[in-house]
C-alpha cells in the first residue's frame, strides 16, 4: 500500500552535525523526534548543542522559554531503533558512506512500519542505488539538507527510480512544515547543489596546492569578489574536507571524468586527519579564539 501519510513522528538516524540540526528544526516546529546514534556521547553533545542554540534565541527574543521547552521536550534520543515504529518518516544522516548507510537501513527497517517513508540526507549517493538495498524503495527519497541546517532555507529533493508521487508529496508538505523551500533534483551523482559548490571549493584547493595564492587570497577573493558568505577554505573546513573529499570521490567515479578529480592535497589533508573545524585543524587552525590560516 503506498502511503498518504500525515507526518507527525519523526526518527532521525545519526546525531552528528547534520542529524542534530534537522532534529533541533523539525522538534521546533511541532514534530516529535526520536533521534538515533550508536554513540551515547555523540547524543548528548547533539542535545546540549540544541539546547544552547534555542537558548540563544530565546536570549535575542526570537523564542519564548516556553517554546524552547517545547522543542526540547519533543526529542527522545536513543542507542538503538526502538520506538521507531511510531515514526511515520525516518531520516538517515549518518556519515556519508555507502556502506555504512546501507548497514543501518538493514538494521532499521525491521523496526519501521510498512508505510513510514525512508528518507536520506546522502549529499551525492544515487538514490536509486541506495533504496535498491531497502524493502521499500517506493517509500525512499533524498532529503538533503544544508548545513547550518537551522540557518539554511533549501533542502534538495531527489526521488530515485522507483519513488512515487505520494512519497514526494509528503516528503515536500513537511518541508515546506519546517519553513524551507525544496528543489528537486534528478538522481544523479551530487544532484544540484554538491556537483556545482563542492568542485568549486576542490578547485579553491587546487588554487591553494598550485600557489596562486594564499589562504587568505582565496577566500577574500571568493568574499569579496563574488559575494560569498564564506570563502571557498572556509567553507570546505565548516563542511568537513572528509565529506568534500567523499563528495568528489562520487563525482570522479559517477562521471568517470577527469574534471572531478580530487585534489592531492585535499586527500593529503584527510590523510592527515586535518578534516576541518570538526578537528580543530584543516585549512585554519581553530586552537585559538580566531581562525588562522596554515598556508
Ligand atoms: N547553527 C545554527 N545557527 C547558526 C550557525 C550554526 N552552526 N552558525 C550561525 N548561525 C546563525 C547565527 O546564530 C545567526 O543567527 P541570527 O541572524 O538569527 O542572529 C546567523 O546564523 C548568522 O550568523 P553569524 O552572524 O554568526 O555569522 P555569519 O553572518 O557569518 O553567518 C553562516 C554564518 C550563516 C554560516 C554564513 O557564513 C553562511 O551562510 N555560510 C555559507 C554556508 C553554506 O554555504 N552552507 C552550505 C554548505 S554545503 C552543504 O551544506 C551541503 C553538504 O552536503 C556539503
Amino acid at each position: 500500500m503506498t502511503n498518504a501519510v500525515n507526518v507527525q513522528n519523526i526518527g532521525i538516524v545519526g546525531a552528528g552535525q547534520m542529524g542534530s540540526g534537522i532534529a533541533q528544526v523539525c522538534a521546533q516546529c511541532g514534530y516529535s523526534v526520536s533521534l538515533a546514534d550508536i554513540s551515547q556521547d555523540v547524543l548528548d553533545k547533539a542535545v546540549t548543542g540544541i539546547g544552547g542554540r534555542l537558548q540563544r534565541l530565546v536570549e535575542k527574543e526570537r523564542l519564548t522559554q516556553d517554546a524552547l521547552d517545547a522543542a526540547v521536550g519533543n526529542i527522545t534520543t536513543k542507542t538503538d531503533y526502538a520506538g521507531f515504529g511510531d515514526c511515520d518518516l525516518v531520516i538517515e544522516a549518518a556519515t556519508e558512506n555507502e556502506e555504512i548507510k546501507k548497514s543501518i537501513f538493514e538494521n532499521l527497517i525491521p523496526a519501521l512500519r510498512d508505510d513510514a517513508i525512508l528518507a536520506t540526507n546522502t549529499s551525492s549517493i544515487s538514490i536509486t542505488r541506495l533504496a535498491a538495498a531497502t524493502d521499500r524503495p517506493e517509500r525512499f527519497i533524498g532529503m538533503h539538507f544544508m548545513n547550518p541546517v537551522p540557518v539554511m532555507k533549501l533542502v534538495e529533493l531527489s526521488k530515485g527510480i522507483a519513488t512515487d508521487e505520494a512519497t514526494y508529496s509528503a516528503v515536500n508538505t513537511v518541508v515546506g512544515k519546517l519553513g524551507k523551500t525544496s528543489i528537486t533534483s534528478e538522481d544523479f551523482p551530487a544532484f544540484i547543489v554538491n556537483r556545482i559548490l563542492v568542485p568549486m571549493m576542490n578547485e579553491a584547493i587546487y588554487v591553494l596546492q598550485e600557489g596562486i595564492g594564499g589562504v587568505t587570497d582565496i577566500d577574500g577573493a571568493m568574499k569579496l569578489g563574488a559575494n560569498q558568505p564564506m570563502g571557498p577554505l572556509e567553507l570546505a573546513d565548516f563542511v568537513g574536507l572528509d565529506t568534500c573529499l567523499a563528495i568528489m570521490q562520487v563525482l570522479y567515479d559517477g562521471f568517470a571524468d577527469s574534471k572531478y578529480r580530487p585534489c592531492p592535497l585535499l586527500v593529503k589533508y584527510v590523510e592527515a586527519g586535518w578534516l576541518g573545524r570538526k578537528t580543530g585543524r584543516g585549512f585554519y587552525d581553530y586552537s585559538g579564539d580566531k581562525p588562522v590560516p596554515t598556508r
